[in-house]
């Protein structure tokens, strides 16, 4: 949502048991946990106003992005059936579904078993029940399978919105950002996998340099990797210092941008995140029923170049009938209203008759 208005409003909002109000110092909490206020939308509606016309997420909560260029794409129709491949706080699905009555259904994909029953029980109380909306946890690499375990041959719609939500990232406990201490984690199925913690101390310079530059184009691979490479470490605040502490010449904001991209170059390789997207990708025209739409929305130059190459490669095998010729990015309204819109790049493609 990029109007200002709460993500959900008051009345939609499912109820939430009553708890004792955090302590914290000052007059305004500071921290993730403490933000009681960003984590009850329905009874703190003004304090979630607030923090929106300031351009910021509320806590616990994400912001939906290119909303009307992805309905625009997609044309959600009544009975129509879709997928989406990334549920997250459920932005999206809540203004397809709608659109998919009377007589659709949406499959809501999702790898993170902390927001995914949260996210289902938001949804069931807007009214939305089983027989329209399935939850599914589950990789999208394997959406083939969730679409044959749903009793569907196939689905006419498929959104794939990339990257982290913004309640993994604002929650220090999930080890994603770069601002909060929390444990050096990043994992997005926190029970798969190992940590970026273990993965930064196993690996060798020359193989983190490398990653480093193909997840995350960092200019300065080759110096920071034999830095950080085989260190434990068990923080974020003590990789984030790290990194400044590797560059001591660099401004503040070149310091910042570059701990963006080791985190985000961590991130992907922890959670495999390019293996997924190429084998959605692949999987994606047996999964569309003929005249089907699927839109993507990536966040980094790595993921757009696979989504624009399977696309180009599809609409010249004849599996896609057309393709976005040129990608599509939020309005300057959207990119001031959320910030974490800017970087967003809309593809979208029409499966063959
Ligand atoms: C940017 S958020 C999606 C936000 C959502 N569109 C909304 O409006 O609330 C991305 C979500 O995709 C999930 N995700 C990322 N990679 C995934 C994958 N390979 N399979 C399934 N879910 C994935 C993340 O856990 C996260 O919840």
């Amino acid at each position: 949502m990029t109007d200002g208005s709460a993500p959900f409003s008051s009345h939609e909002q499912p109820a939430t048991p009553h708890r004792r109000r955090p302590r914290y110092a000052g007059r305004n909490p500071r921290r993730f946990e403490d933000k009681y206020k960003e984590h009850d939308p329905v009874r703190h509606a003004a304090t979630i106003a607030k923090v929106l016309a300031s351009g910021k997420t509320p806590a616990g909560t994400h912001r939906p992005i290119m909303v009307a260029e992805i309905l625009e794409a997609l044309a959600p129709r009544p009975g129509e059936r879709a997928a989406d491949c990334t549920l997250g706080y459920g932005g999206h699905a809540r203004e397809i579904l709608p659109r998919l009555q009377p007589g659709g259904r949406l499959l809501g994909l999702d790898v993170d078993p902390i927001e995914l029953p949260k996210t289902e029980a938001r949804l069931r109380a807007l009214g939305f029940s089983p027989d329209v909306f399935t939850a599914c946890r589950s990789n999208f690499a394997g959406l083939p399978k969730v679409i044959a375990s749903a009793g569907l041959s196939g689905v006419d719609i498929v959104l794939a919105d990339l990257g982290v939500s913004s309640m993994q990232i604002d929650d220090p406990a999930r080890g994603f950002s770069v601002k909060h201490c929390g444990p050096l984690d990043m994992r997005m199925n926190p029970q798969r996998g190992q940590p970026a913690s273990a993965l930064l101390e196993r690996i060798g310079a020359a193989d983190l340099a490398r990653l480093l530059l193909d997840n995350a184009d960092e200019p300065r691979a080759v110096t920071l990797a034999p830095l950080l490479a085989g260190r434990a470490f068990r923080t974020t605040a003590e990789l984030a210092q790290a990194v400044r502490s590797a560059l001591p010449w660099l401004g503040d904001d070149e310091a910042d941008l570059t701990v963006r991209r080791v985190f985000q170059a961590l991130r992907i390789a922890v959670n495999d995140e390019f293996s997924a997207l190429d084998a959605f990708l692949r999987g994606l025209p047996s999964c569309l029923n003929p005249g089907g739409r699927v839109a993507v929305l990536t966040f980094h130059s790595g993921e757009d170049r696979r989504v624009k190459k399977a696309f180009a490669g599809g609409l010249r095998e004849g599996v896609y009938a057309a393709i976005a010729g040129d990608v599509v990015r939020p309005s300057p309204e959207e990119r001031i209203a959320n910030p974490r819109s800017a970087p967003a790049k809309l593809r979208w493609a029409r499966r063959a008759d």
